[in-house]
């Protein structure tokens, strides 16, 4: 896709982050080498370093986020930046201003960062393509295309678990047809050379091309998470669906909620992951999402390192 031509400045510097597909190795292993070091700094009491101080950073979030965006905000506070949450409810953007108009006077107050998230695909690359030559773009999810801060979170995750993406066994779970996330993690689980990516769920939920991205496909759960090392559960996400895809929540459950039951065909180390909000009894069992496999939770905390990563590199600041 084209984004990567404007995600890197000239020296082949990471200037905006709007999508995985197109990045090398060593620059996402660069991004979680990064965030294992601000790890560390979350852990302190003083969990702050200057590494942004006098830059402003403006969250603008188009579609309702919980987690990306309070990890967002944390992550500049972190780094020392101002930040800025933007409320679209009330913005001018529902007074009828259009979004270059928007960008525009966002621009005018000296932003040096637009973290965006938005309902439509492209939406992230068309700012990044609008804006002042200074200013950073960070994609925090757009529509059903890109979620790329997540799969680095994910990522750092699975290495935090696994050590090494070489041996790996991955079974992503669920909606994958409207899932921005899916397609984030299989570009970058490919970039970072897992031999097995698997795609499971129902054929209406899984695009008809998706092998070409050289995953394997599964109808049946069972099949699909055997022998599994790393589990990805996703949600259905109704609201993109623009048809009855779907009998109901509990059939869907029946067939593909992950249970015990079914989690002991994965190996016996296997880690269970979501990007969230999970949806329990309709795609994960409370018992499964509470149990040890599960690391949900670390997800999140790991996603305020990661997010000070990326914030920091594409701010061309060090990190030492
Ligand atoms: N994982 C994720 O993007 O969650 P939010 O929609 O709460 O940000």
């Amino acid at each position: 896709m084209g984004s990567q031509n404007i995600q890197l400045d000239q020296t082949g510097k990471l200037k905006h982050f709007l999508s995985i597909d197109g990045l090398s190795r060593d620059l996402i292993t660069t991004i979680l080498d990064h965030a294992e070091t601000f790890t560390s700094v979350s852990e302190r009491s003083s969990k702050k370093v200057p590494i942004l101080r006098g830059k402003t950073v403006i969250n603008l979030f188009f579609e309702s986020s919980t987690r990306t965006r309070t990890t967002f905000e944390l992550a500049a506070k972190r780094l020392s930046a101002d930040v800025m949450n933007i409320n679209l409810e009330s913005s001018a953007t529902k007074k009828g201003e259009s979004l270059s108009d928007t960008l525009k006077t966002l621009e005018a107050m000296q932003a040096d960062m637009f973290v965006v998230r938005h309902q439509d695909s492209g939406a992230a690359e068309f700012i990044a393509r609008q804006v002042a030559q200074n200013i950073s773009v960070i994609n925090a999810g757009d529509g059903s295309h890109s979620h790329p801060t997540q799969a680095m979170l994910d990522m750092f995750t699975i290495r935090k678990h696994k050590k090494t993406f070489e041996q790996l066994r991955v079974a992503i779970v669920g909606d994958i047809a409207h899932s921005r996330v899916a397609r984030s993690e299989i570009h970058a689980l490919q970039i970072l050379g897992v031999p097995e990516i698997r795609v499971v769920g129902p054929k209406t939920l899984i695009p008809t091309a998706i092998e070409k991205l050289g995953v394997r496909t599964f109808n049946s759960l069972e099949r699909g998470i055997d022998k599994a090392d790393v589990i990805i559960m996703l949600r259905l996400q109704q609201e993109r669906m623009r048809s009855a895809l779907l009998p109901s929540g509990r059939e869907f459950f029946n067939t593909f909620g992950l249970t015990k039951e079914k989690l002991r065909l994965a190996k016996s180390d296997v880690i269970v992951m979501h990007p969230g909000p999970i949806n329990r009894g309709v795609e994960i069992d409370s018992k499964v999402a509470d149990s040890p496999a599960s690391v949900i939770l670390q997800q999140v905390t790991h996603g305020i390192a990661v997010r000070m990563a990326v914030m920091s590199l594409t701010m061309g600041a060090s990190v030492t």
